[in-house]
This record gives C-alpha cells, sequence and structure tokens, in this order.
C-alpha cells in the first residue's frame, strides 16, 4: 500500500439551510466533510488542527485499528481531545478492509457537523465481487439542528429530559424540497440509462435508523460496515446510526428527463427522539439528445416511492435477516467456532431520581438515565488507553463490568423500578485472543426501542438474534455460525436481543456504545480492556508523541 495524507482544520464556518444561517463546526470549511479515499492496505496519515473553542477529536469509524488503537479517536476513551489551538496526527493503516466507513467527531455532539466518507476501494487489480459499476457516488444522511447542537445537549443532560428533535434529515448535507425554503438545497443523482450505480450508503444521523428508498428502483445490497454481504435485492434499505452499505442500482434502458425521488425518513421505536419528516433526493435520468433543455421537453411525473411505516419492526427483521457473509474462499467468513467468555447485557433506558432542589424534565419529574447491566457508564477526566497503558488506572476506571445484569428481571415484561443500579466507569479485560460472544438484550423498562450498538477496534458477526427474552437454553441451537453477517454496528431489535461473537485479536480500550447519540450521552456505553498478547506483533505501540494531554 501507498501513504495518503490528509490535513483536517477544525473551524468556525457559516453555514445555510432552512433558511436559517449558523456558526457551526467544520472540517476545512466543508459540509459534510472531505471524502477519505484509499485502497486495502494503505496508510492514511490526518492531521488534525483545532481552531475553535471546543475540544475536538476525530473517530475512523469501522476502521479496525490493528494495533493503532492511540489512532481511534473517542474522546476520554483512546485520547484526550485535542483542545484549541492544539494539533494531533492520526496514523493509522487500512488492514483486511474494504468498502465504505466514515469518519465523524467523536465528542459530544460534534459530530452533528463533523463528519464524511471513507471509501476504501479493494487492493489494485483486485476486481469487486460484482459487476463493476460504471460510477460510484456517496450518500451520506445526517440531522440538522437551526440552533447550536451543543446547546440542545447541555440543555437536555441539564434539565434531565430528552434534547430538541432535529429541523430536518439531510442527503449530502441538503435537506430537500418537502422541508421549508430547501428546493435549492436537494441532492440530485443525474444518471444515464441501462447502467450500474454504486450507491455509498452512510448514515451519519445522531439519533435516528432510517428507511431509505428510490421510486420505481431496485437496490441490491453488496456489502454492509466495510465487509462484502451475499447479494440481495430490495426496494428499501433500512441502516441504523454508525452503519454503512453498499448498493447497486441498476438504471432502466431509457427514461430520458424521468425524475424519481429518492427518500430517507426515520424507523421509530419506543422513546425514540425522532422527528416525522422526510428528506428527498432526486434521481434524475439524463437527456440523451443534449440540446432539448428539461423546459422544452414534456414534464414528466416525479415518481415517488413507498416506505415502510414509521415501526415497521416486521420489515427491520426480514431485512436483517437476509443479510448474509459472503463465505467464500477468497472472502471467508471466521466466525469463532468455539467461545472463552460470555457475556449478557441489557441495554436500555431507565431513570434516575432528579436531584433535590431541580426539576426535572424526564419521565414522572425524573431525568433520563441509560445503562448497560444497569450500569450507567460515566466518562472519566482522563483517557482509559492512556491510564492502562502507563498504570494509573488508579481513580480512573475499574476492570469490574457485570458480565451479566446486576439486577436480573423479566426484561420484555413489566421491570421492577430500581433498574438503574448505579453509575461508574468500570471495564471488562479481556486476555489477547480471547473468543467472545455476547447477548444484548432490550429492556422495556420505558418501552421496547432499538439500540445500534456499535463496537470500536473489530468487526464482529452477528450469529442469532430474536424476539422476547433470550433464552440461553434454547436459543443458541440455533445460531448461524456458517455465514453471519459481519459488521461493527448492530441493532437490537425492540423487544429483542442480539448475539454477537468477536476474536479479541486487538490489543488496547476499545469503547462500545448505543450509536444513537442521546443515548450514549445518557450513558449507555462502556468500554473493553484487551490485554497485550505474548509475541511482539500482540502488543500495543507505546503512543505517538503529540497525544493529547487531559
Ligand atoms: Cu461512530 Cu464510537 O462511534
Amino acid at each position: 500500500g501507498i501513504t495518503r495524507h490528509y490535513k483536517f482544520d477544525i473551524q468556525m464556518t457559516n453555514v445555510t439551510r432552512l433558511c436559517h444561517t449558523k456558526s457551526m463546526v467544520t472540517v476545512n470549511g466543508q459540509f459534510p466533510g472531505p471524502r477519505i479515499v484509499a485502497r486495502e492496505g494503505d496508510r492514511i496519515i490526518v492531521k488534525v488542527v483545532n481552531h475553535v473553542q471546543s475540544n475536538v477529536s476525530i473517530h475512523w469509524h469501522g476502521v479496525r485499528q490493528l494495533r493503532s488503537g492511540w489512532a481511534d479517536g473517542p474522546a476520554y476513551v483512546a485520547q484526550c481531545p485535542i483542545r484549541t489551538g492544539q494539533s494531533y496526527v492520526y496514523n493509522f493503516t487500512i488492514v483486511a478492509q474494504r468498502g465504505t466507513l466514515f469518519w465523524h467527531a467523536h465528542i459530544s455532539w460534534l459530530r452533528a457537523t463533523l463528519y464524511g466518507p471513507i471509501v476504501i476501494l479493494p487492493k489494485l487489480g483486485v476486481p469487486y465481487p460484482f459487476a463493476k459499476p460504471y460510477k460510484e457516488v456517496p450518500v451520506i444522511f445526517g440531522e440538522w439542528w437551526n440552533a447550536d447542537t451543543e446547546a440542545v445537549i447541555n440543555q437536555a443532560l441539564q434539565t434531565g429530559g430528552g434534547p430538541n428533535v432535529s429541523d430536518a434529515y439531510t442527503m449530502n448535507g441538503l435537506p430537500g424540497p418537502w422541508y421549508n425554503c430547501s428546493a435549492k438545497d436537494t441532492f440530485k443523482l443525474s444518471v444515464k440509462p441501462g447502467r450500474t450505480y454504486l450507491l455509498r450508503i452512510i448514515n451519519a444521523a445522531l439519533n435516528d435508523e432510517l428507511f431509505f428508498s428510490i421510486a420505481n428502483h431496485t437496490l441490491t445490497i453488496v456489502e454492509v460496515d466495510a465487509v462484502y454481504v451475499k447479494p440481495f435485492d430490495t426496494d428499501t434499505l433500512i441502516t441504523a446510526p454508525g452503519q454503512t452499505a453498499n448498493v447497486l442500482l441498476r438504471t432502466k434502458p431509457s427514461f430520458p428527463g424521468a425524475t424519481f425521488l429518492m427518500l430517507a425518513r426515520p424507523y421509530a421505536t419506543g422513546q425514540g427522539i425522532f422527528d416525522n419528516t422526510i428528506t428527498a433526493g432526486i434521481l434524475e435520468y439524463r437527456h440523451s439528445d443534449a440540446s432539448s433543455s428539461p423546459s422544452s421537453s414534456k414534464k414528466l411525473p416525479l415518481f415517488k416511492p413507498s416506505l415502510p411505516s414509521l415501526n415497521d419492526t416486521t420489515f427491520v427483521a426480514s431485512f436483517t435477516s437476509k443479510l448474509r457473509s459472503l463465505a467464500t474462499t477468497q472472502y471467508p467468513a471466521k466466525v469463532p467456532q468455539t467461545v472463552d467468555r460470555h457475556f449478557f447485557f441489557t441495554v436500555g433506558l431507565g431513570t434516575s431520581p432528579c436531584p433535590r432542589n431541580q426539576t426535572c424534565q424526564g419521565p414522572n419529574g425524573t431525568k433520563f438515565a441509560a445503562t448497560i447491566n444497569n450500569v450507567s457508564f460515566s466518562m472519566p477526566a482522563t483517557a482509559l488507553l492512556q491510564a492502562h497503558f502507563f498504570g494509573q488506572s488508579k481513580g480512573i476506571y475499574t476492570p469490574d463490568f457485570p458480565i451479566t445484569p446486576l439486577i436480573p428481571f423479566n426484561y420484555t415484561g413489566t421491570p421492577p423500578n430500581n433498574t438503574l443500579v448505579g453509575s461508574g466507569t468500570r471495564l471488562v479485560v479481556l486476555p489477547f485472543n480471547a473468543s467472545v460472544e455476547l447477548v444484548m438484550q432490550d429492556t422495556s423498562i420505558l418501552g421496547n426501542e432499538s439500540h445500534p450498538l456499535h463496537l470500536h477496534g473489530f468487526n464482529f458477526f452477528v450469529v442469532g438474534q430474536g424476539f422476547g427474552n433470550h433464552d440461553p437454553a434454547k436459543d443458541p441451537a440455533k445460531f448461524n455460525l456458517v455465514d453471519p453477517v459481519e459488521r461493527n454496528t448492530v441493532s437490537v431489535p425492540p423487544g429483542g436481543w442480539v448475539a454477537i461473537r468477536f476474536l479479541a485479536d486487538n490489543p488496547g480500550v476499545w469503547f462500545m456504545h448505543c450509536h444513537l447519540e442521546v443515548h450514549t450521552s445518557w450513558g449507555l456505553k462502556m468500554a473493553w480492556l484487551v490485554l497485550d498478547g505474548n509475541l511482539p506483533n500482540q502488543k500495543l505501540p507505546p503512543p505517538p508523541s503529540d497525544l493529547p494531554k487531559c
């Protein structure tokens, strides 16, 4: 591979959407941010310089970061944030991955405006395992707030209530014609007939899983989270924040001047923080004759897709059951066949008591909180990876994250009152190369809700999923250990569970959290500490000299 250099200047820029201009944090003044393009095997070096008042850090979402945990990015986990006037060089290699990922800020809610695509092409001379596309187009979903998003989350945390929902969903940063004042801010994809386009779809929204569909066109899913899958056709894609997908779009033989809507809108479950609006883009067939301008041609109707209903869990379950690893000799599915460590994690929302002399806006005057195994994770004052590497864990973290819930209960029945047991900075410690099985169970404390859980530093295999309470006596017999999908973010179904397996072959401290940003803010997060192995190539190297200090 070769080395590719990028410079990210974090700066304030005025951006206007919905007739509202705000000064917001950007990379190089661009929104969405610049695209990183590399081939499998390349080294990527990004110099990030912070010119704004806020602390920042950047995460390369889905990049495995094999023995390069110092470049992973989550603030107070992998590194201390980059402070005003400071810089940090992220240096990592793309090992055995190709497809679409994305980068985003990983501190507070800054990822609302700081995000962009990562395109990883196969090694030179290695073809895709599907027909070569005529063109490749990133399609990145996001959310736009007219207000400053830091103010939105700070106000929610101070009052204990839910944050204000966004004012629009966006497609490549553009809300589209169905929002006030946005007709000119519409993503248009101009296509030729009879060609195959590769759409690199990224869900960078903060708080919503999204359905996506193009009128009168079929999408062929060929890759998710930078891993090839067995291709399958669908009218609609479901994608959670943190998930990516490559889909093939075959254009019709001839349709000059025809236009089709591409729509994305939320899949909303439980207490979801969602805004029931739709972002629209336009797929437009070029006129074969360049001289005929659109105004002179007869106006064709704008075709509109029908999307699943807002809470169509049946569609989502059916879609996810179709996702399978390619599992060929060239792209094998290396599913761990045996398990060294079993974990059972509950994930869900709850409430905590309102502090005296305060009025709280959560359910029944409480504060919203979220937990894994009844523990709401508190962010430390220094980076966990640093504390671990330099043997300074005292007062920063404890290695005792519970491997099962502190209070077991009927997760899909009536919950007890005291499900929130407390908060802490507790880690799971894993020996190098441990084979891990983790079952994640949604709790219905505040209603059933889908939680997209993201694991840093690893891909995992989704070996099973179901509704109701996970049954450890019956369910494992049905696990798929042959061709389960391999990914970095999976939704725990509302009122259900999901089982994943991964090999802990990457030493370091690795964050795992709900990628619905508001749930992360409420504590739905934890971290794994994977110890060094015995061989030199099984150890985390020392940090770069410019690693930021807290
Ligand atoms: Cu995409 Cu921890 O994040």
